[in-house]
């Protein structure tokens, strides 16, 4: 009997290394993906005890947001600590994905649900190894630098809570992700870096889907309790993100993925002035 898919989750959840844990994700996202166009064998989405944190390398060392040494972003220095956080961001989504796939299989929900998750979990493993190869070829590597703890804060704050999670993780901090990446993508074309701007470039347009499968699914979920699911996003946001969102938002991009501004703006900071 094969694996159930929310035991193939747990397997990547608990994989400590960066390229392995890719690399598992990538074939557990293959073999569901050929279960479901019938080319594989059937795979049902089954039962897991995910990790209330996910297995991780031992490097990079994981320091407060505060204590993360900041590099000039014109420097090559400066770049290689751009791409790093990015390879970090990446290998934390792995995880996220995989963890929605496996933690909240007690809710009923349809097929694609768990297709949108397995795809864009198979992305983030393919964005993962983009931003090492890029770092190697740099002459660096993921770990050689330190990274942000606390990235897994806002998946334990809201593990109990699929809409709350669906709310502020990829709607809020993957969407933030739509308003910062041109900006990076800019720092890497003046520098001449072609195949930094070329993954960024992959990043970016992969990052819409995984924005609007969110949206697809919070707003299912809304329909139905049949709640008003700008409502419900606000108090959810309120609830479990830590602070204002930040302006300037991508608001093309943002649209793109489903998310409309009077979604985000009511909970932007107010700008002075
Ligand atoms: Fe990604
Ligand atoms: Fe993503």
């Amino acid at each position: 009997m094969s694996l159930s898919l929310a035991e193939r989750a747990e397997a990547v959840l608990r994989c400590g290394d960066g390229r392995a844990k890719a690399a598992l994700s990538r074939a557990h996202a293959a073999a569901w993906l050929a279960a479901r166009d019938g080319s594989g064998e059937s795979i049902e989405i089954g039962r897991a005890t995910p990790p209330d944190q996910p297995a991780r390398p031992d490097r990079p060392e994981l320091l407060a947001p505060r204590d993360v040494p900041r590099r000039r972003p014109g420097s090559p220095a400066g770049r290689i600590a751009l791409l790093h956080a990015v390879a970090h961001i990446e290998l934390n989504a792995i995880d996220l994905h995989w963890d929605i796939v496996a933690r909240f299989t007690d809710i009923a929900m349809p097929m694609g649900f768990y297709d949108d998750w397995v795809r864009a979990a198979d992305d983030e493993s393919r964005h993962f190894g983009m931003m090492c190869d890029c770092l190697e070829s740099l002459g660096s590597s993921y770990g050689a630098l330190p990274a942000h703890a606390g990235m897994w804060r806002a998946a334990e704050d809201t593990k109990a809570d699929l809409m709350g999670r669906l709310a502020v993780v990829p709607m809020v901090l993957e969407a933030r992700g739509l308003d910062v990446t041109p900006g990076m993508i800019s720092v890497f074309k003046k520098a001449g870096e072609t195949e930094a701007v070329a993954a960024l470039e992959t990043i970016y347009a992969e990052e819409v889907s995984h924005v609007a499968y969110a949206a697809k699914w919070f707003h299912f979920l809304c329909g139905r309790e049949n709640s008003d699911p700008k409502d419900v996003f606000h108090a959810l946001v309120r609830r479990y993100f830590h602070g204002a969102l930040k302006p300037p938002f991508n608001e093309e991009k943002r649209a793109e993925a489903g998310l409309p501004p009077d979604f985000y703006w009511p909970l932007a900071e107010q700008q002075s002035g």
